[in-house]
């Protein structure tokens, strides 16, 4: 398909330009027009085959919904079910301009439109050549972000042509997008009005109208695997240059240490005036305290990124307040949530205490509570599949601990390894420095995740280097009555075995002297109260 590019200088006197606009989108073509926030993809929103199309050019998931742009609030009545009130009072602040509005939908729009959900998007742009062309067709147009899907917004035209050209019936040219992030888009479909996607319009600009706002889930992290979006588009990969991003938070100084001291192909996305800071290739993007410069590039920076060739990009952490939200939130976007903090290190608790007292509820309660949970028994099982270690063992314990397939046998090492202190040493000594090095892959993990913080549950954490990861270390106790109780039960095994495995071990008074906290957790106590104060300690300082 030849894709006819126009440029309107004038309105007045491209009359005709935008006459001919209309005329495509009536006769059910595809039309790139320009917005104050990105361009826009648009089709007649009450044509459901011309609607189809869009997916089509965009490559986007059939499951996201479009927004509907009108001209006027005059035009909203017949797309919705009812009229939400609180619309004119939204309106009057902050229409023609960036914000999407969502309210049930009336018959008239095809499912194409909504993508299946009983809900409608709207809104209606303040830029003059997207209002032209909306009066132009005469009828709604429903209009995404004219980029392929996944890729960075477009605010400048040449942005349209490099992904739609040969794809669309025509792409109107006029200049830069002046805000350059999409609308702000806000649910009144619930009842109390929620936040889906932050942009132009803030937070505390809805609230002034609305009262208390919801913020969506999806707006700060990533969704899990069965979570249901509120905002389908929220869910996909988007914004992404080729090159892997990462936001480093914290000083220019930290960045730039940080930055200087790797040995890689990367490039950094930096506030106005740091490149000479960086001794690789800068891309600024705005001023540092000034959000609404940073929208309006940041766009361009992501896609000027690809330019460079580097495999990974390095990107300065934006203020989150006011438009702030809305850039770092495509931001979060684009380096598929990797953060790393440069600044505090992520708190991370080391967990330990006699078996059957109870680590694995405390470790799947902090998980609960955003931890992130680093279980050394799994990595010992995972560090022992390692050749050079199980070399070593054999050096140590004979080459007949190992199965017929030259797996360990772990029953036969473990009897040899525990018959005596000695023998003991000797397997730590083989198979920490292992399991170690996966404890600082797993806590990047953690980090790169933004969880709170993390929690090594180890056995062995006191014996073992761990232990100077930890932020703070805590101990899971409970009497000994119960603790044989728990693992007879637990691991089938007689009360004489039970009563030979709690009596190798270490005693009360080491954990009690050796580490932080005692998190109390025999049957009829509470163990949670104690996981709040050691939460408190080991966040202390820390606002996230
Ligand atoms: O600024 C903008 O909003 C730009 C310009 C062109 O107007 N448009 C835009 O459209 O960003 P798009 O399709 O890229 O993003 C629309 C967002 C998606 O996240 C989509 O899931 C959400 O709005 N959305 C649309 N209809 C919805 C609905 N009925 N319920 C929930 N989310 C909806
Ligand atoms: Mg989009």
């Amino acid at each position: 398909m030849q894709t006819e590019i126009i440029k309107i200088e004038d309105l007045s006197r491209d009359a005709a330009l935008i006459e001919k606009a209309g005329e495509v989108l009536r006769s059910g073509g595809l039309v790139a027009i320009p917005t104050e926030t990105v361009y826009g993809l648009a089709a007649n929103a009450l044509d459901g085959e011309a609607v189809k199309k869009i997916f089509l050019a965009k490559g986007r998931p059939q499951d996201n919904p479009l927004i509907v742009h009108v001209a006027d609030i005059s035009q909203i009545p017949p797309l919705v079910k009812k009229m939400d009130e609180r619309v004119y009072a939204l309106a009057e602040k902050y229409w023609p301009g960036p914000l999407t509005v969502i309210m049930e939908k009336s018959a008239i729009i095809p499912d194409e439109v909504s993508a299946g959900l009983d809900t409608v998007a709207v809104r209606i742009p303040s830029n003059p050549v997207a209002n032209a062309v909306i009066r132009a067709a005469g009828v709604p147009l429903a209009a995404p972000s004219a980029n392929s899907s996944g890729k960075p917004s477009p605010t400048r035209a040449s942005h349209v042509i490099e992904d739609m050209d040969g794809k669309i019936d025509m792409i109107i040219d006029a200049g830069k997008s002046e805000i350059g992030v999409e609308s702000t888009v806000v649910t009144l479909a619930e009842g109390k009005p929620r936040l889906l996607r932050p942009g132009g319009i803030t937070l505390e600009q809805l609230e002034d109208v609305l009262g208390e706002t919801l913020v969506d889930k999806a707006v700060f992290s990533k969704l899990g695997g069965g979570e249901k979006a509120s905002s389908p588009g929220m869910k996909y990969k988007h914004y992404a240059p080729k090159a892997e991003v990462t936001i480093l938070k914290g000083s220019l100084e930290s960045a730039a240490e940080f930055v200087n001291s790797l040995n890689e192909d990367s490039c950094v996305m930096c506030f106005d005036g740091e490149s000479s800071r960086f001794n690789c290739r800068c891309i600024e993007y705005g001023a540092e305290n000034d959000s609404l410069s940073q929208a309006e590039k940041i766009f361009d920076a992501l896609r000027r990124v690809d330019e460079t060739g580097c495999e990974k990009a390095y990107v300065r952490c934006p203020s989150a307040n006011g438009v702030g939200l809305a850039v770092y939130n495509r931001l979060l976007r684009s380096a598929a949530f990797r953060v790393k903090n440069l600044e505090s290190r992520m708190p991370v608790i080391g967990l330990t205490g006699q078996t059957g007292a109870g680590k694995t509820t405390v470790s799947a309660y902090l998980a609960e509570q955003g931890f992130y949970v680093i279980d050394t028994d799994i990595l010992a099982r995972k560090a022992v599949e390692n050749k050079d270690v199980l070399l070593s063992l054999c050096e140590e314990f004979g080459n007949d601990i190992l199965l017929p397939d030259g797996s360990l046998d772990r029953k036969k090492t473990a009897q040899r390894a525990f018959a005596s202190k000695e023998k003991t040493k000797a397997l730590n000594d083989i198979t920490h420095p292992v399991i170690t090095a996966m404890v600082h892959i797993e806590l990047e993990k953690a980090q790169a995740q933004g969880a709170k913080g993390a929690v090594i549950d180890a056995a062995a954490l006191l014996e073992s280097p761990i232990t100077q990861l930890c932020t703070v270390t805590a101990s899971v106790m409970a009497p000994l009555e119960e603790r044989l109780e728990r693992i007879i039960k637990r691991d089938g095994i007689t009360r004489e075995q039970a009563m030979l495995r709690i009596s190798a071990q270490y005693p009360d008074e080491y954990y009690k002297e050796k580490t932080d906290i005692i998190i109390e957790n025999a049957n009829n106590s509470d163990y949670k109260k104690d996981v709040a104060r050691l939460i408190r300690l080991c966040c202390k300082g820390k606002d996230e």
